[in-house]
């Protein structure tokens, strides 16, 4: 097998931090950080409860080893399992876990602790975000997906019926705890929907790790435990140093959303679950790939270096065929669309992403028809 050696300053765990004055935080990377969870919240908290909410999936696998972490501290945890899915990150589950947390009379000083994949975090860190305007809030992230990304920068929200993500709060929380064990159990189209997120930071800002993830494709797939560590230690480094730079995404952070515009509109065209989040953002990423080298001098030959390494990691390159109109309509809806415009995020070369919204629609049609 190929391997690229790990840079030697990255061992099997590392601690990194969110810099945000006095709202900074650590994430804390590595095999068995859940056995040392009662330690690291005795940092910032004396009592002896905390609130967990998971779901079904991941409370099987992994609770007890977060419970046996706690318990080791002296704290005890109360759970809150939501429904396993997407379809859990609505008003409703939300409005439930209000109601647990003042039922168990939960303080506003006791810590709630998201433990599950990015729609528990969602779910969970909105809850904490509005339960007495603010109790403290962990993320123990378990998917791939939520350890490279959506535990990491504050974004919490549920979806509407009109929207994904749509009723939501920046609302950070006070540690990152990534137990790389949990991993072990993630099913593999997770996996590599996760695999999706960690080529992102390599394209729009990091050309050194994009390099290296290519050299490193086979021991990715094989979840080799220093490989797989590096990697979600570098994609939390990128995004902890863009939300430094830009907390309330009105800059810099719109680039983390490289391929999402058409990403989520494959997603929405389909039906939220067709496709997972991450083959969505693939597909999304050729394309805006495609759309850099017409209108941003993106290079031909790095355009299919990426396609190149999104194929090794088995993620698709090609998106649904829609009808023009329906591209239009769904894009429209993006976050990122700016008086009426259009916003994209596009390459100028491997390593280097820029926004642009001065983009004919002309030339977009052409992107999507290849
Ligand atoms: P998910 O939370 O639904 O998890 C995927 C599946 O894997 C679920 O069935 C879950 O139960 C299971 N799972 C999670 N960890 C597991 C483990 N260790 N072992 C076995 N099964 C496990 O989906 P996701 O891909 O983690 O996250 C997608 C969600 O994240 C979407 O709702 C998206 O909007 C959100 N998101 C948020 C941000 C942000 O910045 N807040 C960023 C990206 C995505
Ligand atoms: N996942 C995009 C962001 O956190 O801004």
């Amino acid at each position: 097998m190929q391997t690229e050696h790990t840079p030697s300053s990255v061992n099997s765990s590392s601690v990194l931090r969110v810099e945000l004055g006095m709202r900074s935080y650590p994430i804390h990377i590595g095999p068995g950080v859940f056995s040392e969870a009662g330690r690291l919240l005795r940092a910032a908290y004396s009592g002896r409860r905390a609130f967990v909410v998971s779901n079904p999936t991941v409370a099987s696998y992994h609770l007890a080893a977060l419970q046996q972490g706690l318990g080791a501290a002296g704290i005890a945890v109360e759970v809150w399992q939501a429904p396993d899915g997407e379809h859990a990150k609505n008003w409703e589950e939300l409005y439930k876990i209000l109601g647990w947390l003042l039922e168990s009379r939960a303080e506003r000083q006791t810590p709630l602790i998201a433990l599950g994949g990015g729609v528990v975090g969602d779910l969970a860190g909105l809850a904490a975000a509005l339960y007495q305007r603010g109790m403290p809030l962990i993320q123990a992230p378990t998917s791939l997906l939520a350890q490279v990304d959506s535990s990491v920068g504050g974004k919490t929200a549920v979806n509407h019926p009109l929207g994904k993500n749509m009723i939501g709060a920046f609302y950070q929380p006070q540690q990152v705890w990534i137990d790389t064990n949990t991993l072990s159990t993630l099913p593999s189209h997770e996996y590599i929907s996760g695999l999706a997120e960690v080529v992102k930071y390599g394209a729009i800002r990091d050309r050194a790790f994009f390099d290296w993830l290519e050299k490193n494709t086979e021991a990715l797939l094989a979840r080799e435990p220093t490989v797989v560590g590096y990697a979600i230690h570098q994609s939390c480094r990128n995004k902890a140093m863009i939300v430094a730079a830009d907390e309330r995404e009105t800059g810099e952070r719109a680039l983390l959303n490289l391929g999402h515009t058409f990403g989520h509109t494959i997603e929405a065209a389909l039906g939220y679950g067709e496709w997972l989040h991450g083959e969505a953002v693939a597909a999304g990423m050729v394309l805006a790939g495609r759309l850099s080298t017409r209108v941003c001098g993106f290079d031909e030959s790095e355009q299919q270096r990426l396609e190149r390494l999104l194929a090794a990691f088995g993620l698709p390159l090609t998106c649904p065929d829609f009808p023009l109109e329906t591209w239009m309509t769904l894009m429209g809806r993006d976050k990122k669309v700016a008086d009426g415009k259009m916003r994209f995020v596009l390459l100028e070369r491997l390593g280097h992403a820029v926004v642009r919204q001065d983009i004919g629609e002309d030339v977009l049609a052409q992107a999507i028809r290849g």
